[in-house]
Formats: structure tokens, sequence, C-alpha cells
């Protein structure tokens, strides 16, 4: 008998169930090849369930996914519902009350076409970002004061703890081990992105980092605060393997990211606690004004369904779901993610038979 993974599917708002289907049309083919089956439960929650019960996303359906081996997600927001409502539910719900304490964001260029900077390759952009996923200012500690008055006092805390910061930063250096050095380098290298200079709490950071570094000698480390890392980023990208970061600052410094590798349209994420269950998306939103036009790319969505082969234990399968994209943008048949350029269903499509043909000529 086959393996059997138990996948939630939450397609959410806006463009979620377009790209969320041609990811599942993919994934059909892709076990179809490898020999492994999914068994695939449907989750409502997003705008609509909550406009037509309430109800943002229960208990019972987070206890559910505890059973699961993954969630393949598609986005949440709605410009009918209260900013953040459902976000803090849904995404930070997941990440938080699941501890999916990694959020993994390739910036890989697959093609040099897809790169606005000028004279940069696949070769100087292959960048992992390990985004901390459950602390800093999602932390959910906020408040305010003296409301609508002159006043008025907002607040919100950046909470670090030892543990949180441990943690991601030891996955920064074990996944720098397990990929090895860039090619053309001797060593692999982990580079701390922070603000410690102004946010002096991030001192934790700075220190934690130094202390799991000396347990890796075979890693170099490199450091720069996030406005300066979003120049080098633009500057030299190429400086950078494997970066991790706070939440706050991995979620800004990915959207800048995607901007290398041809847009929002083809940035994967993965928000996983190694070993347990774990949930990928698209990092981008959910693009209300394009839902059901068939226009947005389902790239993104489809690569962080690879990521999540990859975090079941289907490690061939997932590369070649990632083999087969770059293969298509590099002969020129995929040529933009811009929406509107290939229709959704066009590219789930192509992945799907161009996977099929990869294979039936291996065989
Ligand atoms: C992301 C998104 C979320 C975040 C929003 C929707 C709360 O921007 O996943 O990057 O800030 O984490
Ligand atoms: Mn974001």
């Amino acid at each position: 008998m086959s393996t059997v993974y138990d996948i939630g599917v939450l397609p959410g708002d806006g463009i979620g169930e377009e790209v969320v289907n041609e990811a599942l049309k993919v994934l059909d083919a892709v076990q179809s090849v490898y020999g492994f089956e999914t068994k695939r439960e449907a989750m409502p929650y997003g705008a609509e369930h909550y406009l037509a019960t309430g109800e943002t996303m229960p208990d019972a359906a987070f206890d559910r996914i505890r059973d699961m081996h993954a969630v393949l997600f598609g986005a949440i927001g709605d410009p009918r519902i209260e900013v953040g409502k459902l976000e803090f539910a849904i995404i930070a719900g997941m990440r938080h009350k699941l501890d999916l304490y990694v959020n993994l964001r390739p910036v890989k260029l697959y093609d040099e076409s897809l790169c606005p900077l000028k004279g940069k390759t696949p070769a100087d952009i292959d960048i992992l970002f390990c985004r901390e996923n459950t602390e800093d200012a999602y932390a959910g500690i906020h408040g305010t004061t003296k409301k609508g008055s002159p006043n008025e006092i907002a607040l919100q805390q950046m909470v670090y703890t030892r543990r949180g910061t441990e943690r991601i930063i030891r996955y920064a250096f074990e996944l720098a081990k397990k990929r090895g050095p860039k090619p053309g380098k001797d060593k692999a290298q982990v580079t701390l992105i922070d603000k410690a200079n102004a946010v002096r709490a991030q001192d934790i950071w700075t220190r934690v980092f130094a202390e799991v570094a000396s347990e890796y000698p075979d890693i170099d480390t490199d450091h720069a605060y996030i406005d300066a890392a979003c120049m080098w980023l633009i500057k030299n990208p190429e400086w950078f393997d494997v970066g991790v970061t706070t939440n706050l600052f991995g979620d800004i410094i990915t959207d800048l990211g995607a901007m290398l590798i041809g847009g929002m349209g083809i940035a994967a994420s993965g928000n996983i606690h190694p070993g347990q269950v774990s949930m990928f998306e698209g990092i981008h939103g959910s693009a209300p004004k394009y839902k059901g036009l068939d226009k947005a790319s389902p790239l993104a969505t489809i690569l962080s369904m690879s990521l999540m082969l990859d975090h079941i234990g289907q490690a061939e399968a997932a590369k070649e779901v990632e083999a087969t994209v770059s293969d298509l943008i590099q002969t020129g048949r995929i040529k933009s993610m811009k929406a509107g350029v290939h229709k959704c269903s066009e590219l789930g499509s192509m992945v799907r038979d161009a996977l099929l043909e990869r294979a039936a000529a291996r065989s």
C-alpha cells in the first residue's frame, strides 16, 4: 500500500481558491509519478464563512489539523471585514497555536529575465530567509488608551524569548549545514538581520546568535542591520545565503526579496515546526481585485506545495515540482508571474503537463 498523507486544504479568500486549485492539479500529477497518496480535507475558513456564521477558525479546526501532516493554504484578507481580524485568527492563529516557529521563505531566481536588477543571474540570488514566526510585534500584546483623544497612546510589544530566539537561529544553522556552501564558496553562511542598535531588546538576538554560531565552526556568519540588509539585498544579493531574522523584519525583507525573483506571484513559504504538522502558503495576499478572474499566478502556491512535499518526507517529488517550474521559466514557456500575462489555470496545467512529460521521458 502506498503512503497516504492527510492534507488540510484551506483556500481562504480572494484568489486563494483558484491558486490552491492549480497547486492541487500539480499535486495530483506528482503523487501519481512518485507513488504516494493524499487524503484532502477542505477547510472553509475565511471571509465568506465568517460572514455566514460569525466564526473565524474554531478550536475544533486546530484540533483536526494537529492530526494532519500539513495544510495547504491560499490567502486571507477581505475588504468587507475589519482589518486584521481574520489574518490574526487564521494565519497568526495557525502560526501560534500550532507553534509553527519557522517561516521559511526562499528567494531564488530561476531566470535572469525575472530580475529587475541589472546583471544579476540565478547564481547571484539563491537565499533562504528564516523568519521567526511566533514572537516579536506579532505576539498579540497591544492596546490603546484615550482612543480618539489628543492624548491617545497606542502600544504594541516586541517580544523575544530565549527559547523562541534560539530555536529559529538553530534552525537557520542546521539549514545552512544541510544545504552546504553555495557554488564557488568554501563554507555556507548565516546572516543575522536585526536592528539591535535601536531596538535594544534585540540584543538577545546578538548574544544567542554568537552562542549558537560557536557550535557551527564550519559555517560562516555575517550580520546586517535591517536597514542596511535592505540595501545590500538590492546592491549585492549574492552576499546572502541563509538569513535569519525577527518576525516583522522577515515579513518586510521577503516582500523585497520577492521583487528580485519575479514578484509576489512566485514567492513561496513554509510555516514550519520541524517534525510536526506545518502550513504552506504563497507569501502574497488575497488580491481581491483578481478574485475569480483566472489571472493570478498560482506559482507561489505551487512552489509552497513543493516545500510541503519536502516537509512531509517526499523530497524527490518536491525537487521535481521545483525543477519543472524552473525549466518552464528558463525555456521561456512561462514568461512572467504578473497577473494576466498567463491565466492562472493555464499555468497550473502547464506545470502539471510538463511534470508528467518529464516523468514519461525518464521511463
Ligand atoms: C505574510 C502576511 C501576514 C504577515 C499578514 C497577512 C498578517 O503579510 O504572511 O507575510 O504579516 O505575516
Ligand atoms: Mn507579508
